[in-house]
């Protein structure tokens, strides 16, 4: 892996949270912000002002490759619209860059797979930015979990709700690549499979695109019933019909006992038969780090090995969303190791080590 002592970065798409994304990797001395390319002059602006300093700029929709081509940089971060996200990774990646980027990494399963296996065959450092991996919340669940706290994980129950109608890019078919349940919904699909260490197995159920009585052109509400391989079963529910901000509520059910956690009961709380509800204390390990840029910064410059969300997170969530799509779409239950099958690859493809 290489070990820059500073690194330049490029950013692609610095909009609401690319400009999120990149102050707070650029509080890290090693980073030094370098160039940046949006479709937006206002949004060059914008990163410009807050970084209190001028940038390459590149405006345009060919913008990432001209920066990547005359900029000598040793990273970029990828912020753009969802389905812009594949090829600006595969730029990135086939020119040695290290590349942070926003969820959800790339969509479709065979892209997905594709970018991990370009990343590791040349590798370079790849880190996807789902904050919730880096939460105490979910890294205590999940390291209870791993411990066997509640035993053998069984069942869950995954919701989420935002007033979600799909503004801007989110609400073309072209930019979206799925709607809410590609959206905030990546987020809940991924902490499902982080806390429990599963892969997605099948998927039934059923998704509209209705919000406040209309139809919108993109995927806006899914409830699912899902099976995962190590045999838990349970519901997963993404909604943007909603009135007012965001909710959840997700439950992790094993043989020994429940994990709670969610808006309606902050903090997490441990249910076990014949006792009262504990709330855990949230903890994360000495030295973890901060955020997604924190790691990337450090894994970069050589200083941490550990990766907290690696591209495989990404895959294994993008089968999870294909198989919510194909079963909202056909009405049928959709078999995840068909869909692998069909993308050229197996489970053994999308395995964390
Ligand atoms: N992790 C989170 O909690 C979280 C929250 C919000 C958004 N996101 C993710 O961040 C990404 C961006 O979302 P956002 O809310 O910042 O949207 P945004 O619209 O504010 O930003 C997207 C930026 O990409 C630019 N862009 C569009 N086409 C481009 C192109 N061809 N080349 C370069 N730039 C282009 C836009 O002009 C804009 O500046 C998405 O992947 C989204 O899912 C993550």
């Amino acid at each position: 892996m290489a070990k820059a002592k500073t690194i330049r970065f490029g950013v692609i798409g610095p909009g609401g949270m690319g400009r999120n994304r990149v102050f707070s990797l650029n509080k890290d001395k090693a980073v030094d912000v370098v160039a940046a390319t949006d479709t937006s002059a206002d949004c060059l602006d914008k990163l410009e002002e807050g970084l209190g300093h001028k940038v390459a700029r590149f405006k345009g929709p060919n913008g990432y490759q001209k920066m990547i081509d005359s900029c000598e940089l040793d990273a970029v971060g990828v912020f753009s619209p969802h389905t812009l996200h594949y090829d600006h990774t595969m730029y990135a990646l086939e020119h040695n860059l290290h590349v942070m980027i926003e969820k959800p990494m790339v969509c479709g399963v065979k892209n997905a797979i594709a970018v991990a296996k370009l990343a590791a065959k040349k590798k370079l450092v790849f880190l996807l930015t789902y904050q919730r991996h880096f939460e105490a919340k979910y890294v205590t669940a999940r390291r209870l979990i791993q411990k066997g706290t509640i035993g053998d994980v069984t069942g869950f129950y995954v919701y989420m709700a935002q007033d979600w109608r799909g503004n801007g890019w989110r609400g073309s078919p072209k930019y979206s690549g799925g709607g809410q349940l590609n959206d905030s919904g990546s987020h809940y699909q991924d902490i499902l499979l982080y806390m429990t260490g599963a892969m997605p197995k099948s998927v039934q159920g059923s998704y509209d695109f209705l919000y406040h009585g209309a139809r919108r052109p993109i995927e806006i509400n899914g409830s699912y019933s899902v099976e995962l391989t190590n045999g838990a079963a349970g519901r997963l529910i993404i909604i943007g019909d909603y009135i007012k901000g965001f909710s959840d509520d997700v439950r992790i059910q094993g043989t020994k006992g429940i994990l709670t956690m969610g808006m309606g009961s902050p903090g997490l709380t441990l249910h076990q038969p014949g006792k009262d509800p504990k709330a855990v204390p949230l903890t994360v390990p000495r030295g973890y780090p901060s955020d997604p840029g924190d790691n990337f910064a450090k894994l970069v410059t050589g200083r941490t090995t550990a990766n907290h969300v690696p591209a495989l997170f990404g895959a294994q969530v993008a089968l999870l969303t294909d198989a919510m799509l194909a079963a909202g779409k056909t009405g049928r239950k959709a078999n995840c190791a068909t869909l692998l099958k069909r993308a050229g690859y197996s489970y053994k493809d999308i395995t964390i080590k």
